[in-house]
Parts: structure tokens; C-alpha cells; sequence
């Protein structure tokens, strides 16, 4: 990687600043947190600096408090998560800059968590004031916090300008070097699979991978879009009818490389159980829920032939069941292809987790927004201001 790792300072007797992405999961009233992921994925960064003597202040989002305090977007739930899973004190700050947190800075304790820094205003306009504050009496900076690595906030960026050096975190590093593997002449044959339900933010996902793959494979709503740019009957699918234009120009882009699904799981209410048939054409009185086994098979064998896969987004409504059948089909193909798998964030890494195949992609990102920014060929902010090896 062209960017300092952690593994390349020197972190005896450092305090170092280290931005993760704890921006978990809280069951309503904030106090429980739903899923561990994010905080177990930088533990690995977390420990490393131990061992190496450093000191260690962590910060984070939590949520979107707009800039205020909000007690149920706290990151006190986190402090006692973490401190199970690391086996010593955490440390919570009443706040994320200000006296108390610079009498802590200043104190012996190894491992101290920031309150969230998007209590105040200053975090989500990357004020540089704020982030002097926040690098106060730190000696160099670690970016852990892959998810947002596509804000340019102030610990995310503006905090680099204030420290002497800025490095990537462990889970970073990997975020990264899978990423870039899959993008960078990945191994051939390589598809992208790409779901969910709106064309309208992948656009930018779309032109680059088809720069990259052999085949894109299209699922989710977002095909219905394109089957209406064809000029086939959607039925009551939800389409985006301002993007078809958009659509029939990436058709055109595409050529072959594109596909769509052939049949559709319909049904005349999109609810869980619903009644649901298998159609090749959608109805008038009917939207699609899912691609249909004819699709399945088709897409499992384009799975089957590649040897490096991207997938980002579910084949169908996948949190209705039976209209997962589709996204659990490919995500037990991706699984099986044994090809080099990266699956994106989100609902994606929700579909091989309920499909149970999570351990046998090669790399399920925790980031939603970030890894489709790097996969739309975008730079990521955390990322650049990062210190040049
Ligand atoms: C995420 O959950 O994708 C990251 O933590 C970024 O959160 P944000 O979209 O609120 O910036």
C-alpha cells in the first residue's frame, strides 16, 4: 500500500489517536447494542498498539445526532462491549474535546474512548479548530475506520494537518488490499453482481465495473429499471421512471457484459409470505420480489466460471422471506465458486450471513457507503490524507 501502516510506527510509550468505525447497531433507546461486528473487526488494531506500549484515544460516530448530544447515540454501550472483548479498562470520555478529555490525554489510563464526535457541528464540516482539539497531545494518528473513509470530516481528514504522522489501521489495510485486488487486474474471469433497488446510486458503480469485469449480473429492483429501458412490461415493480434514459445508455455502454434476469418471483403485495408466482413477463397487476430459478441457474453457472466475483446488493426483497430464495441462491454460489469473493457492506453482508456462508467469502466489508465509493473508482478521503510511505 502506497500509505503508512501502523505497522511501520513506532507506538512505545505513544499516545496514539485512533479513528474507528463504532458506529454500531442500538436496539431503540440506545442502550443495546444489536451487533458487535464493527467493534470485533478493529480489535486486531486495537490490541496491536497495545502490545507495541502505546496509550490509546478511540473515536468515532455513532448515527446522524446532527451536530447535538443525544444520549440514545451515545458511545458508552460501546465502552462496555469493548472492554469485555479486549479484557481491560475502556475508559469512556464525557466528550470527544475539552478539558476532562485533555486531564485523560494527559493521565495513564491505556485505552480511552471519545464520546461521539458528531455531537458537535464541526465534525461533519471538517473544521480544522475542532480537529486541532481532538489531535491535541496526540503523537500520530491511525485511521481503523474503513466505513468512513469516504467522509471527509474532521477525524477523518482535517485531523491528519495536526499530527506528525497518519497511518492506516490493520482493518483498513485489509479493507483496502482486498479492494484493490478484485479492481486492480483481478483474476480473470471476474464478474461483478449488483443489486438492490435503485440504478440511480450505482451509476457511477456501474461505468467502473464494467470498465473491470467480464460480466455484470443485475438483480434486485434496479433491474426492473432496465427491463422498462427495453421496453418490457414491469408490472407494478418499483422502477426509477426518470433514470430509464440513463438506463438504456448503460445498456448501450454494456453490451453483453450486462445481464438481466430472465424470470421473476411476482407477487401482487410485496409482504412477507405473500402469495407469489414464477413469471417470465411481469403482469400488469403484479411487481417482481425476486429474480426467478431460471435466473438463479443462469447466474450461478456465470458464478460457477469465475475466479474473482464483486457483489453488492440483494437479488430481491430479501428481508421478506420467501423473497430471499434468490440473494441466498447466489450467495450459497459465490460461497461454493471458490473463486477470490468480496462482498460490499450492508444488506449484501446481511444476505451471506443469513444464506450462513459469511466464512467462505473472502472478504465481507464493514463498510456500506465507502466500499462503493472505492468500487464507483472514487478517491476516499480518510484514505488520501493518510501520510505517503
Ligand atoms: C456507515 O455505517 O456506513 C458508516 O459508519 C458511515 O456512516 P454515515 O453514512 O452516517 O457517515
Amino acid at each position: 500500500m502506497p500509505k503508512l501502516s501502523i505497522r511501520d510506527l513506532d507506538l512505545k510509550g505513544k499516545l496514539v489517536f485512533m479513528r474507528v468505525d463504532f458506529n454500531v447497531p442500538l436496539a431503540p433507546g440506545g442502550q443495546e447494542i444489536t451487533s458487535d461486528k464493527r467493534i470485533r473487526a478493529s480489535l486486531p488494531t486495537i490490541k496491536y498498539a497495545l502490545e507495541q506500549g502505546a496509550r490509546l484515544v478511540l473515536a468515532s460516530h455513532l448515527g446522524r445526532p446532527k451536530g447535538k448530544p443525544n444520549p440514545e447515540m451515545s458511545l458508552k454501550p460501546v465502552a462496555v462491549r469493548l472492554q469485555e472483548l479486549l479484557g481491560e479498562p475502556v475508559v469512556m470520555a464525557p466528550d470527544c474535546i475539552g478539558p476532562e478529555v485533555e486531564k485523560l490525554k494527559e493521565g495513564s489510563d491505556r485505552v480511552i474512548l471519545l464520546e461521539n464526535v458528531r455531537f458537535h457541528p464541526q465534525e461533519e464540516k471538517n473544521d480544522p479548530e475542532f480537529a486541532r482539539q481532538l489531535a491535541a497531545g496526540c503523537d500520530c494518528y491511525v485511521n481503523d475506520a474503513f466505513g468512513s473513509a469516504h467522509r471527509a470530516h474532521a477525524s477523518t481528514e482535517a485531523i491528519t494537518r495536526f499530527v506528525s504522522k497518519s497511518a492506516a489501521g490493520l482493518l483498513m489495510e485489509k479493507e483496502l488490499e482486498y479492494l484493490t485486488k478484485v479492481t486492480q487486474d483481478p483474476p480473470r474471469r471476474c464478474i461483478a453482481i449488483l443489486g438492490g433497488a435503485k440504478v440511480s446510486d450505482k451509476i457511477e458503480v456501474i461505468e467502473n465495473l464494467l470498465k473491470i469485469v467480464d460480466r455484470l449480473l443485475i438483480g434486485g429492483a434496479m433491474a426492473y429499471t432496465f427491463k422498462l429501458a427495453k421496453g418490457e412490461p414491469v408490472g407494478k415493480s418499483l422502477v426509477e421512471p426518470d433514470k430509464v434514459e440513463l438506463a438504456r445508455e448503460l445498456l448501450a455502454k454494456a453490451g453483453d457484459k450486462l445481464m438481466l434476469p430472465v424470470d421473476h418471483v411476482v407477487a401482487a403485495q410485496v409482504e412477507a409470505g405473500a402469495p407469489s408466482r414464477v413469471v417470465e413477463s411481469i403482469p400488469d397487476d403484479a411487481a417482481g420480489v425476486d429474480i426467478g430459478p431460471k435466473t438463479i441457474e443462469l447466474y450461478t453457472a456465470e458464478i460457477a466460471k469465475a475466479k474473482s466475483i464483486i457483489w453488492n446488493g440483494p437479488m430481491g426483497v430479501f428481508e421478506k422471506p420467501p423473497f430471499d430464495a434468490g440473494t441466498v441462491a447466489v450467495a450459497k454460489a459465490v460461497a461454493a465458486s471458490g473463486s477470490l469473493s468480496v462482498v460490499g457492506g450492508g444488506d449484501s453482508e446481511k444476505a451471506v450471513k443469513a444464506a450462513g456462508v459469511a466464512d467462505q467469502i473472502s472478504h465481507v466489508s464493514t463498510g456500506g457507503g465507502a466500499s462503493l465509493e472505492f468500487l464507483a473508482g472514487l478517491m476516499l478521503p480518510g484514505v488520501a490524507a493518510l501520510t505517503d510511505k
